[in-house]
C-alpha cells in the first residue's frame, strides 16, 4: 500500500513552522576520538567546542558541520552524569534532533498544550554574539526535540561554545542536509507515534509501508513517514512486524534496549563522487548482490548515471511518479548493531526507495547472519 499526498500547507495555518534541521546531539561514549571519525571518515569540518575550556565540568562536546549538517558529539566528563546513564543503557546514539524555529518559546506552548511532554523549559542563552532562545519536548525512547531560535544570534554555534579551528583539516565529501530522520519505536507502537506527530507538532502522514511492502523470505516491518507542512523535516517512523526471524528492528530495540533514531539520511547532489570518496576513506557500505544491477535497467529506466559504476559503488535506484533517486546505506557505525547513515541523491523523486527495500533487508540480514542476531 502506498499513497503519496503532497502536503503543502498554508504556512498561515501552520502552527508549527519549522525552518530545518538545526543539529542532530549524539551522546557518545568519547566525543574526541567520535569527532574524528566523522571529520575525517564523512568529511565533518570543526565547527565548535564546548567544555572545560569552557568552563563546563561534566561533559564537552565537539561540533562538526558539513553544508547545512551539524552533529553535536557529547561525552560526559564524570560519572554518574544522565548523559553517562543514556550511553550505558542505549550506547552511542542520537540524543536530540534539534529543529530550527523562529520562536522557541511559541513551539513550546503550542506543542504543551496539543500533548507533548516537556524537556527543556524555554530559556535564554546569550554571550557576546547574541541570544538564542531554545526549549525542548520529549519523543519516542529518549530522544528529545528541542527548538532552537537563533535569529539574534551571530555566533558560530550556541552561546557558551568556541570555533574550534585545528590547523588539521579534512576535506568535505559533498554531504549537503540532513534528508530524513527514521525512527525505530516499539511493536504496536508506530501508530502512536504517527499520532504525536500529527497532533502535537502538526505534521501529516505523506507515505506509508506495510508488511507486504517491505518484507524478505524472514523479515518484515512496517513504516510510515511524516512530514511537517513544508516538508523540510521527514521523520518515518518503524516498527517490527512478524516474520520467520528477528526483524532487524526487533535487532536494533534489543541492543539500544529501547526505541530511538535507526538512520539519518544526508543528501548529496553527486552520490558517485561522494560514496567514491567515503569509500576511500574507510565507510563501509552494505554489499548489494551483482544480480541487483542486472535487472535495474529495466526497473529504473533510462538515468543519466553508468549502471556499471553503480553496481562498483553498490548504489541503489529507485523511481517513483516525479524521478528516481539513488540511494546507499551505510553499516552500523558504532559498536552497536543500531544507527547507520544513508546517502541519497533525490533527481526528483520524493518518496524511499520502497523498490530498494527487499535488496536492501536481504543484504542487513546477510549481516545480522554474520553477527548470530537474526
Ligand atoms: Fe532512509
Amino acid at each position: 500500500m502506498e499513497t503519496f499526498t503532497a502536503s503543502v500547507k498554508d504556512v498561515s495555518v501552520d502552527f508549527m513552522p519549522i525552518n530545518g534541521t538545526d543539529y542532530l546531539e549524539l551522546y557518545v561514549s568519547n566525543a574526541k576520538q567520535a569527532a574524528y571519525f566523522y571529520k575525517f571518515a564523512f568529511g565533518f569540518q570543526s565547527l565548535a567546542y564546548a567544555g572545560l575550556e569552557t568552563g563546563l565540568k561534566d561533559r564537552e562536546s565537539y561540533v562538526v558541520s558539513q553544508d547545512k549538517i551539524r552533529l553535536v558529539l557529547t561525552s560526559p566528563l564524570k560519572s554518574g552524569t544522565e548523559i553517562g546513564k543514556h550511553i550505558d543503557k542505549h550506547g552511542d546514539g542520537v540524543k536530540v534532533s534539534a529543529l530550527w524555529v523562529d520562536d522557541a518559546a511559541n513551539a513550546y506552548s503550542e506543542a504543551m498544550k496539543r500533548g507533548a511532554k516537556s524537556y527543556l523549559k524555554p530559556e535564554i542563552l546569550e554571550d557576546n554574539e547574541g541570544k538564542v532562545v531554545r526549549s525542548g519536548i520529549h519523543t519516542y525512547g529518549e530522544v528529545v526535540h528541542i527548538f532552537i531560535e537563533r535569529k539574534e544570534y551571530r555566533g558560530i554555534f550556541l552561546p557558551g561554545y568556541k570555533p574550534w579551528n585545528p590547523e588539521y583539516k579534512t576535506e568535505p565529501v559533498g554531504l549537503k542536509y540532513v534528508d530524513h530522520m527514521v525512527g525505530n519505536v516499539e511493536l504496536g507502537m508506530m501508530d502512536e507515534w504517527v499520532k504525536f506527530y500529527e497532533e502535537v507538532l502538526g505534521f501529516k502522514q505523506i507515505l506509508s509501508f506495510d508488511d507486504k511492502d517491505i518484507s524478505t523470505q524472514y523479515t518484515a516491518l512496517m513504516s510510515k513517514v511524516m512530514s511537517n507542512g513544508n516538508g523540510r523535516i521527514k521523520f518515518p517512523i518503524n516498527e517490527p512486524a512478524a516474520g520467520l526471524k528477528k526483524s532487524q528492528v526487533d535487532e536494533y530495540l534489543e541492543f539500544y534496549e529501547g526505541a530511538g533514531v535507526q538512520h539519518i539520511a544526508v543528501a548529496t547532489d553527486n552520490i558517485i563522487n561522494t560514496v567514491t570518496e567515503l569509500k576511500a576513506r574507510g565507510v563501509e557500505f552494505l554489499q548489494i548482490p551483482g544480480t541487483y544491477y542486472d535487472v535495474l535497467g529495466e526497473r529504473a529506466g533510462t538515468i543519466d548515471e553508468d549502471i556499471d559504476v553503480l553496481r562498483h559503488l553498490g548504489i541503489l535506484v529507485d523511481r517513483d511518479e516525479e524521478g528516481y533517486l539513488l540511494q546507499i546505506f551505510t553499516k552500523t557505525v558504532q559498536a552497536r548493531p543500531t544507527m547507520f547513515f544513508e546517502v541519497i541523491q533525490r533527481k526528483g523523486a520524493t518518496s524511499f526507495g520502497k523498490g530498494n527495500f527487499k535488496a536492501l533487508f536481504e543484504a542487513i540480514e546477510r549481516e545480522q547472519e554474520r553477527r548470530g542476531t537474526l
